[in-house]
This record gives C-alpha cells, structure tokens and sequence, in this order.
C-alpha cells in the first residue's frame, strides 16, 4: 500500500482503490434507523397537489435509509451538493476537522477522511435508489474532487464514470490570488448502469437556433432550415462512393466528393432539399437544408464537458435574491440555470429528482422551471438538516429550502406544491448528523 496523510491513501497490492484507516462498507449494515419521517403539515405547501414532491428536514443519513422501502430503483436523477470541505465555517458545516483538535495540530489527512466517512454511507445508499437508466451528479471543487472521484468509482464501478465537468463559476475576481485564481468548479457524472443509460443531448442554446432563418414548405413539419456545404471535407477519409459530378445551374459539372450518395443526392433535388447558391464571387455553391426538427423532435446538441457558457454563481444569489427582497439568506446558491442542464441531459421528462444536501432548495426551482418549460412532470424529492439560521423568519436551513420553493410556486402560479416531514428520534425532530465537524 501506498499510504499517505497518516494512513489514507491508494491501495495498490490488493486491488486499486480509496483507504483509510477504519473504513468499511457501511450501507449494508447501517440498521434501519430508530425514528421516522413524520408528515409536518403546517410546512407542505398546496398538499393536494404535491404529486410527488417532498421537501424532508432532518440528517440525510437515516433519511436516506428510510427511503430505501420506498425508493429502491425509483429514482432517475440524483443531483447533490454537499459540503466541500473548505475549512470555512459557513451558515453550514464545510469543515471537517475535528473541533477537539482545532488548537492541536491536527493528523494530516484527518479532515479528508473525516469527510469520506461522512460521504461514503450516503453515497451507497444513494446509489441503490436509482433507477437502472439513472445518473447520479455530485458537485465538488479542488478540496476533495480527487478522493471524491475514486469513492465514486468504487461505489458505482469505474464503468459507469459519464464525466467530469468543469464548470465556470466566476467572470473575472480572484486578483489577489498569490498563485491562481480559481475560476472553476467540477460536476462528476456517473450512471448508475452506463449501458442502460440513453444518449445525453442538450437542446440547441439560443445563437444556434438563430442560424436557421429559412422557411419553405415543409415549415410547419419541420420548422425553418439553415443551410451547410454539401461538399464532404475529410481528405484524411476519402470515400470513392461519394465523388461523382454535380451539374451546376451555369451548365458545368462539378467534380468532389459530397456528403450524400448520388442516388440520395437526386432525390434531395426533388424534395428540394439541396440549394444552388452564389458566393461574393459569384462561383455556385452546392448546398443542403438543414431543418430545425427532425423525425419530429427538434434538433439538439452533444453536451461539452467545458460549461463556460452556464449560469455563474453571481446568477444563483441574484435568484435567490429576487425571492427573498434582496436579502441572500444563504451562502453561494448554485444558479437554476445549472441544475436545469443536468435536467435536460436526458431525455425522460417524469423522473424522480433527489437532491439530499437540498441547501436553498435549488434543485426544487429548477425542477419547477424545466418541467414549466418542456412540459415534463418531473418531480422532486429534497432533504436538508434543520440548521439553525438565527434568523427569526427563517430559523433553520430546513425552513429556507421550504420557503425558496414555496415563494417560486406562489409567484409562478404553478400548480405544484410539496408535502413537508421531518425525522422525527427520540423526541428530537431530526437526527445528530455524524458528520461531527464544527457547525459554523
Ligand atoms: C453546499 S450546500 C447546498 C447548496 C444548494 N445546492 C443550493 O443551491 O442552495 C450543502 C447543504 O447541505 C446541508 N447538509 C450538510 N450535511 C447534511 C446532512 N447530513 N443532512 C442534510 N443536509 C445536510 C447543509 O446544511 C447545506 O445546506
């Protein structure tokens, strides 16, 4: 074993993997926990016609293996974003170091294993409620992104890794940085089974659709078209079954390798999908229409790894500003517009949507906004810890996540509402987390 950090580190000699120093496989033998959700009525908000979504209070731990009866292979997206074990003291808990020993020097690496302890069991139980053709997205940054990366490997099989995002969440700052500034942030993808999963595509962003202007007689199936060079450019492929000559309208024939057959090409002149056009210089072009939808569904895009071009986070406080008269009452809320992206991925429009480290409830906005968008009846399920704010309207992380998503309904007019519980233990209404780090 290659150990490290006071005996974490990357086992080589008996497989590959993650270590440290007391871990085990936990979600198997974590009983099933002494205490229950309990419905908390005064907090769901239009219960008739919550439909499915749930906003949970209480440790995301014994939550998680309370759903196991229910959820078990029910859930089609997982997104979370949990602490990232910054060492800043947040509204919530982001360190990891051992509060006993905060004046002591502390062993090195005990804050990262401390963290997986905290992550490990609720990353196994997560897993085991997905659905087969499921994607489970966890955001993270430097801190723990390399450790997080072989856990995730480990719990779902270095098989099912999707990707690795990097996504900008700052314009510009950072100039007081002695290195670097950090401009980025990681999304890990995984599927819960990779050859189950259907292809992943976005919808075209906005300068995309732009470029189809055009409309002829086919628009009202097929929408208006744009149009692209017929010629095939791939001299390092060439293919002797796509040269043939074209006659051009000035009579002659032009002699290049094209992207359809000779057979396909004649029948696109006669539907009218190939255009004879003129450059600035007066030469003919040869070239073909491109229709907005095809076989019914509109055109989409691969998605990139490089998200440059989301939301940043400035968007995130501004949304949740305009929900809360400008106050932010919660540190760096991920932006809609980003959880929205993991939603359109993939192409069911009714899956089941976790989000177990909830915070403002942002996951729950953006939900509501995609399904109001596409049509979809996702629905959501959120938990986060009561969390004391100090604040007296909102007086735990839990009341916000609720409230976040109660104002978006109301000022959507959606009709969606959520059914609020708590887990209730030995008469305390949620469980001690386990994550024993300082709470900020
Ligand atoms: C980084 S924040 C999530 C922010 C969220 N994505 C948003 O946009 O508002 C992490 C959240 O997880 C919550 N949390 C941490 N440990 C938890 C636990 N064991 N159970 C439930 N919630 C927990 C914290 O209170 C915090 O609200």
């Amino acid at each position: 074993m290659h150990a490290t950090w006071g005996g974490m580190g990357v086992q080589v000699s008996q497989g590959f993997g993650l270590v440290w120093p007391g871990k085990q496989s936990r979600s198997g033998e974590i009983p099933a926990p002494e205490g229950q959700l309990v419905a908390y009525p005064a907090e769901s908000y239009c219960p008739e016609c919550a439909d499915g979504n749930r906003i949970l209070e209480g440790d995301n731990l014994p939550i998680l293996r309370a759903l196991q009866s229910e959820l078990s292979g029910a859930v089609g997206l997982i997104y979370i974003d949990p602490p990232y074990n910054t060492g800043n003291d947040f509204i919530y808990n982001d360190n990891f170091r051992n509060p006993r020993q905060r004046q002591t020097a502390e062993e090195p690496g005990r804050r990262h294993t401390r963290w997986l302890e905290m992550m490990h069991p609720r990353i196994e139980l997560a897993r085991t409620l997905l659905r087969a053709d499921a994607l489970f997205c966890v955001s993270i940054d430097d801190h723990e992104v390399h450790h997080l990366r072989l856990l995730l490997d480990e719990v779902f099989g270095e098989e099912n890794f999707v990707a690795q995002l990097i996504w900008k969440r700052h314009s510009g700052g950072g100039n007081d940085a002695r290195h670097f500034a950090v401009d980025h942030e990681y999304i890990l993808v995984y599927a819960r089974d990779r050859g189950s999963l259907p292809p992943l595509r976005l919808p075209l962003d906005a300068a995309q659709r732009s470029a189809y202007i055009h409309r002829d007689e086919h628009f009202d199936s097929w929408g208006p078209y744009k149009t692209k060079s017929f010629l095939r450019m791939r001299p390092d492929d060439p293919r002797p079954g796509l040269q043939y000559g074209i006659e051009l309208p000035n009579g002659d024939t032009r002699l290049a390798e094209w992207k359809w057959e000779e057979s396909r090409f004649h029948e696109g002149v006669r539907e009218g999908r190939i255009v004879f056009r003129q450059d600035r210089k007066e030469r003919w072009l040869v070239e073909y229409k491109l229709y907005l939808r095809d076989d019914n569904s509109e055109r989409t895009q691969v998605p990139r790894t490089l998200l440059l071009d989301v939301e940043r986070n400035a968007a995130g406080k501004s949304q949740l500003k305009a929900l809360f008269d400008g106050a932010i009452p919660f540190p760096n809320p991920k932006p809609v517009g980003l959880i929205r992206l993991l939603l359109q991925l993939h192409p069911d429009r009714d899956r089941l949507v976790l989000d177990f480290f909830a915070g403002s409830g942002t996951t729950g906005q953006a939900v509501l906004e995609e399904n109001a968008s596409d049509g979809g009846s996702r629905r959501f399920v959120l938990v986060q810890e009561a969390q004391p704010t100090g604040c007296p309207n909102i007086p735990s992380l839990s009341a916000l996540t609720r409230e976040r998503v109660r104002r978006w309904m109301i000022r959507t007019q959606t009709e969606s509402g959520f059914l609020a519980a708590r887990w209730e233990c030995g008469g305390h209404n949620h469980a001690p987390t386990d994550a024993e780090g300082e709470l900020g």
